[in-house]
Protein backbone atom coordinates (compact mmCIF):
# COMPACT_ATOMS: atom_id res chain seq x y z
CA UNK A 1 0.00 0.00 0.00
CA UNK A 2 1.54 3.25 -0.60
CA UNK A 3 -0.42 6.87 0.80
CA UNK A 4 -1.89 8.97 -2.40
CA UNK A 5 -2.47 12.68 -1.77
CA UNK A 6 -4.97 14.31 -4.55
CA UNK A 7 -5.68 17.58 -5.00
CA UNK A 8 -3.82 18.85 -1.02
CA UNK A 9 -6.74 17.75 0.10
CA UNK A 10 -7.44 14.12 0.29
CA UNK A 11 -5.53 11.02 0.98
CA UNK A 12 -5.85 7.89 0.22
CA UNK A 13 -4.36 4.49 -0.16
CA UNK A 14 -2.72 2.87 -3.06
CA UNK A 15 -3.09 -0.76 -3.38
CA UNK A 16 0.08 -1.27 -5.80
CA UNK A 17 -1.46 -4.45 -7.84
CA UNK A 18 -3.98 -1.50 -9.16
CA UNK A 19 -3.67 1.42 -11.25
CA UNK A 20 -3.97 4.57 -9.49
CA UNK A 21 -7.30 5.20 -11.88
CA UNK A 22 -8.37 1.72 -9.45
CA UNK A 23 -7.57 2.72 -6.10
CA UNK A 24 -9.16 5.85 -6.42
CA UNK A 25 -12.25 4.02 -7.61
CA UNK A 26 -11.66 1.59 -4.78
CA UNK A 27 -11.55 4.62 -2.64
CA UNK A 28 -15.22 6.11 -3.71
CA UNK A 29 -14.12 8.55 -5.84
CA UNK A 30 -15.51 8.79 -9.40
CA UNK A 31 -12.26 10.14 -11.38
CA UNK A 32 -12.37 11.09 -14.89
CA UNK A 33 -11.67 8.52 -17.54
CA UNK A 34 -12.51 7.43 -21.04
CA UNK A 35 -10.51 4.58 -22.64
CA UNK A 36 -9.02 3.55 -19.64
CA UNK A 37 -5.85 2.28 -21.69
CA UNK A 38 -3.70 5.35 -21.97
CA UNK A 39 -5.07 6.81 -25.40
CA UNK A 40 -7.38 9.73 -24.87
CA UNK A 41 -5.78 11.79 -21.90
CA UNK A 42 -8.83 12.37 -19.48
CA UNK A 43 -7.75 11.06 -16.46
CA UNK A 44 -4.17 12.87 -17.27
CA UNK A 45 -2.97 14.73 -13.83
CA UNK A 46 0.35 16.07 -12.83
CA UNK A 47 2.57 14.13 -10.86
CA UNK A 48 3.73 16.34 -7.81
CA UNK A 49 5.97 13.53 -5.65
CA UNK A 50 6.51 10.32 -6.02
CA UNK A 51 7.36 7.70 -8.55
CA UNK A 52 5.06 6.15 -10.37
CA UNK A 53 5.54 2.92 -12.76
CA UNK A 54 3.42 2.39 -15.83
CA UNK A 55 1.49 -0.95 -16.73
CA UNK A 56 1.02 -0.01 -20.23
CA UNK A 57 1.65 2.35 -23.19
CA UNK A 58 0.89 6.51 -22.77
CA UNK A 59 -0.06 7.20 -26.04
CA UNK A 60 -2.05 10.40 -25.12
CA UNK A 61 0.06 13.54 -24.97
CA UNK A 62 1.66 14.32 -21.19
CA UNK A 63 4.21 16.91 -20.32
CA UNK A 64 7.18 16.56 -18.82
CA UNK A 65 5.62 16.30 -15.18
CA UNK A 66 1.82 14.73 -16.37
CA UNK A 67 0.84 11.30 -15.81
CA UNK A 68 -2.11 8.67 -17.00
CA UNK A 69 -3.41 7.33 -13.84
CA UNK A 70 -5.29 4.74 -15.83
CA UNK A 71 -1.83 2.97 -17.03
CA UNK A 72 0.04 3.97 -13.81
CA UNK A 73 0.79 2.50 -10.12
CA UNK A 74 2.18 3.48 -7.10
CA UNK A 75 6.04 2.93 -6.10
CA UNK A 76 6.04 5.00 -3.54
CA UNK A 77 3.86 7.41 -1.91
CA UNK A 78 2.65 9.79 -3.98
CA UNK A 79 1.18 13.65 -4.18
CA UNK A 80 -0.86 14.27 -7.35
CA UNK A 81 -2.88 17.43 -8.47
CA UNK A 82 -5.08 18.37 -10.90
CA UNK A 83 -7.16 15.08 -10.45
CA UNK A 84 -10.65 15.43 -12.15
CA UNK A 85 -12.96 13.58 -9.81
CA UNK A 86 -16.84 13.57 -8.17
CA UNK A 87 -16.47 12.21 -4.55
CA UNK A 88 -18.84 9.38 -4.68
CA UNK A 89 -22.44 10.22 -4.98
CA UNK A 90 -24.47 10.12 -1.30
CA UNK A 91 -27.63 8.39 -1.14
CA UNK A 92 -30.15 10.66 1.02
S1 LIG B 1 -8.57 7.21 -19.39
FE1 LIG B 1 -7.80 7.52 -21.37
S2 LIG B 1 -5.70 7.97 -21.03
FE2 LIG B 1 -6.46 7.45 -19.05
Amino acid sequence: MASLKINKILTIESNTSNTLLESMEHAGLQPEYNCRDGHCGACRCTLISGEVEYVGFAMAYTQGNEILPCVCKAKSALELENVKYFPKAKRA
